[in-house]
Order: C-alpha cells, then structure tokens, then sequence
C-alpha cells in the first residue's frame, strides 16, 4: 500500500488525529497494513466524547453523590454460624456438587493484565509461587481444575484470557507443559482487545512507534466482547455449560469451581454471584460490593477518599466492608445476553505515565508521578452487576480463599502469598493429625488433595505419605 486512502486521511483529519499518519513514508508495506488496521479498529468519536469529559470536570460530584448515597450491602449469604447456616452451606455444597458431576461448570482465568505492580517481566502465570516447588500460579489452577475433573467424573473446559501482551508467551508456556495434561482441546486462551492511550493535554492519541498507536489490554470487562468474537460463547453453549467460574490469574488460593458458590448460584438462579471477603482494613487496595440506588455495584478502591472508606452504618460497622475477591460465577445465558447488547461495558478513565514518539519520533519517557502524561482507559466486568435482574453475594473464607500476589513487597507480595500457601497446607495437616513446625514450608499440590477433608482420608488410607509432601 503507497498512498493513504482518502476515506482514512478525511477521518482523521476531522477527529484532529492526522498525526497519526506523520511517519507514514517512512513504514514498510507491512508496517502500513497494520497501522490502518490499527486506525480501522479505533472508535475515534468515542475517544473525542471520553477525552472531553474527562477534562470538563463534571464527574466527580456524580461521584461523591454516589458515594454518599451507598449502602452495605443487603443480602449476603455470610459464612457459617450456626447448625441452620451449616445445613445451609452442605445443601450448596452438595448442589454445586451435582452442577459439577453434570458437566454444566466451566473456568475463566483473566491474565491479560501487564503485572507492572510485581515488576515480573512475563505474563503473571508465569509466576513461581509454590512454596517448595517454585509451581508457578498457572500449574496450580491447571492441577486444581484436573483433580475436580477427577472428583467429579467430568470435563470441565479451561478459558484463559490473555492480551495482546500476554498472548504468544502464556500459549508457549501451556504448549511446553503439555497443558499440565489437561488436554489441548479443552483448553481455550482467546485475546481481549486493547485501546489507545490519549495525551491527557489534548486527546491526541499517542503512537508507541512511528506506525504504531500505543496500545494497551482494554480490561477485564474486554471479557463479554473477547468471548464472543472467538466464538466460545457458542461453544459453551454446545457443551452444555451454564455456569462460569470466574477468577484472577493472581490468587492461588482461590477454590476453583468452588461447590458451594457454583451452589448458591443456582440454587437462586442468580446471573452474577461474587465472593466477597472481609477487608481488613478501611483503606485496603480492594474493590467493595455497596448496595447503591437499589442496585448491587462495586466502588473500587481509586473511587475512596479514606474518609469514605472509614464510614459507618448505624450499627457501627463498615459500609465498605466486603472485599471483592474477584471470584464471580456467571450465568452463561447472561454474558451471552451482555454481548448481544453489545458487550461494551462502560469506559473507566485512568491518568498514567504513557511513553510514546513526539512529532519528530523523538522517545518520550515521562515518570512525574504527580502529572501523569495521558489517559488510558479500561472497562471493568463488574461492571455487569447492576445490569444483572438477578445477583449475589456469598461471603467466602479469607484466610483460606484470599492471598493474591500483587506487589513486589509488603502485603499481597509473592512473600505474603506463599505464607498463605505454607500455612493452608499445615492446617490441612494438622487437621489429619500431624503437626508441622510453623518455619517449615509445605506445599501440598491440589492433585494429592483439593481440602483437608481429602488429605485426611488419603493419609488415612496411605495413599499419600506425610515424608512425601
Ligand atoms: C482487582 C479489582 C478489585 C479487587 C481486587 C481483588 C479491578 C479494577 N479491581 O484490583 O475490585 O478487590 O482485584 O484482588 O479489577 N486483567 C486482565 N486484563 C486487563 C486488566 C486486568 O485480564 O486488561 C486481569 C489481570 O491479569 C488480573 C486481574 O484482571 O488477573 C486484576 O487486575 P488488576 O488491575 O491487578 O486489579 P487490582 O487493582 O488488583
């Protein structure tokens, strides 16, 4: 391709993004393909009416009237109390049970996310976290997700979500581990999209190279739009799966396909359930569930002031105490429902530092974190909450359910998370009667045992040897 088509040169011309096309003499044959594509891909009304608003500061009054009119949230199932709770939970749990041995449950892992807090330079799966074993984070879903097909005599089929920066290498990664003998086919890694970054000054899009636009992952809500371009909403529907079991590539002591949170979920036929977790503090980095206007919604932690944060109902507890997890199921019918409608999830605004080329292709690299150089945008798949008639929220165990791995160092850092791994396994243990000294590290892989319940019996049984773990 020599010359710029007309149609693309007037389009931009008219939405002020011409620089787009300032290096185009210099870009080889293919170099210019990819940059239409690029352009081709690119909702450049949309990223005009975003910018504008984002500068013309009318949100944050919508945002703190939000705020203030939060509630905590209503209808939780909480975690055990008493014999009647219990009965409660064993009547899910044996419900979950009978979803699973049907076949009708799937697992969504989102890794398409850039990890840039943990500074590890491949995608976050990738990442080494077994406390003895050094098994990365994608091993232990892998094994978890074998040994429930196992238990529960069915397939249940494997969707990770990658991005543009995670892609080639996650599929690498599984194609050299055999799919931790999961089996190829049951295995699906399709791509969310990505969205431009905007110079915050003026809406300009930035370019990454001289034919490239900086890109970036369009967010975890790039799910409902992901799912179905790779036609795996079709997919789960041909297999019969109603349920999906949502996580976070970044916990590894997350219960995949947990029996009693795929149970709750349809026993009250809920389109979106989501585990949540006491926070453990006010200011905690974690997103919380709130009942506003009628509708189940989650404030994110960015939204806080520590004020808010701190604010009390009249019982004295905490309005923004339950902790999203991250840990949702989904009805399949709803997100089907989602991308029929469009699967665009409303734009969230980020004010980040953004390298990129100036005019003359000089290499910019801003780093004042005080004034950030440009707005990325991002779409949240929570965000699905209050569209959904029918929600959900169960409180989950947070010292067994929630240990994420997210910074270098200090909370949620691999340091933290392998505690969390090392003190489970001891519990389980001592729960089968051997105690283990607090500074010894043990790991118990999920195909020896995916609870106590299961180490217990295979101790019992000598299918397992303590000396071995
Ligand atoms: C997230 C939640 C927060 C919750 C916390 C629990 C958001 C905005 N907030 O915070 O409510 O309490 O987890 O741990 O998500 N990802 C993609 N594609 C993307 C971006 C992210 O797949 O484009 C994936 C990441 O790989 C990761 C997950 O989403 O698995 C979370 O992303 P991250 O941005 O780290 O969220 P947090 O700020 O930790």
């Amino acid at each position: 391709m020599n010359v710029i088509p007309a149609k693309v040169r007037e389009q931009l011309d008219n939405a002020s993004q011409s620089h787009l096309l300032l290096f185009w003499d210099e870009l080889s044959a293919s170099q210019r393909t990819s940059l239409l594509n690029q352009i081709d891909g690119t909702d450049l009304k949309m990223l005009d009416q975003i910018w504008r608003s984002s500068i013309n500061d009318d949100s944050p009054l919508d945002a703190t009237a939000r705020i203030e009119s939060a509630k905590s949230p209503g209808q939780v199932v909480g975690q055990p109390q008493s014999a009647a709770d219990i009965d409660r939970w064993k009547q899910a749990t044996r419900l979950g049970e009978r979803e699973l041995e049907a076949g009708s449950v799937a697992v969504i892992t989102v890794a398409g996310g850039q990890g840039s807090r943990l500074g590890f330079d491949h995608p976050k799966g990738m990442f080494p976290i077994g406390p003895k074993s050094d098994r990365t984070l994608f091993q232990i879903f892998a094994e978890q997700i074998l040994a429930r097909r196992r238990r529960h005599r069915s397939t249940i089929p494997w969707l990770i979500m990658t991005s543009d920066a995670t892609h080639a290498e996650t599929l690498e990664f599984l194609q050299q581990h055999n799919y931790f003998e999961l089996g190829e086919d049951t295995v699906h890694l399709f791509q969310q999209g990505s969205l431009p970054a905007l110079d915050a000054a003026t809406g300009r899009i930035l370019m990454n190279g001289p034919g490239e636009l900086a890109l970036s992952p369009d967010g975890h809500g790039g799910l409902v739009a992901a799912l179905a371009n790779a036609g795996l909403l079709d997919l789960l529907a041909q297999h019969g799966i109603r349920h999906l079991f949502y996580h976070q590539v970044d916990n590894p002591t997350a219960i995949l396909c947990d029996p009693a949170l795929i149970g709750f979920h349809a026993q009250q036929r809920s389109q979106l359930t989501t585990n949540v977790v006491r926070k453990v503090s006010p200011t905690e980095r974690m997103g919380v569930l709130a009942d506003i206007n009628g509708r189940t919604e989650i404030v994110e932690y960015s939204e806080l002031t520590p004020e808010q944060a701190e604010r009390c109902d009249a019982s004295g507890d905490w309005i923004f105490w339950a902790g999203n997890t991250a840990i949702h199921v989904f009805d399949r019918e709803f997100l089907e429902q989602l991308a029929a409608d469009g699967g665009k999830l409303p734009l969230h605004v980020a004010r980040k530092n953004v390298a990129f080329i100036d005019d003359r292709g000089a290499a910019i690299k801003p780093n004042d974190p005080a004034k950030p150089n440009a707005i990325k945008l991002e779409r949240f798949i929570f965000d699905a909450l209050p569209i959904a008639e029918r929600t959900l929220i169960v409180e989950g165990n947070r010292t067994r359910e929630f240990n994420p791995v997210k910074n270098r160092d200090g909370a949620d850092s691999p340091e933290t998370s392998r505690a969390a791994l090392s003190r489970i396994a001891r519990e389980w243990l001592a729960a089968a009667g051997h105690a283990v000294a607090d500074d010894r590290p043990v790991e118990i892989s999920p195909l020896h045992a995916l609870d106590a319940d299961e180490l217990a019996q295979k101790i019992a049984s000598r299918t397992i040897r303590v000396a071995d773990l």
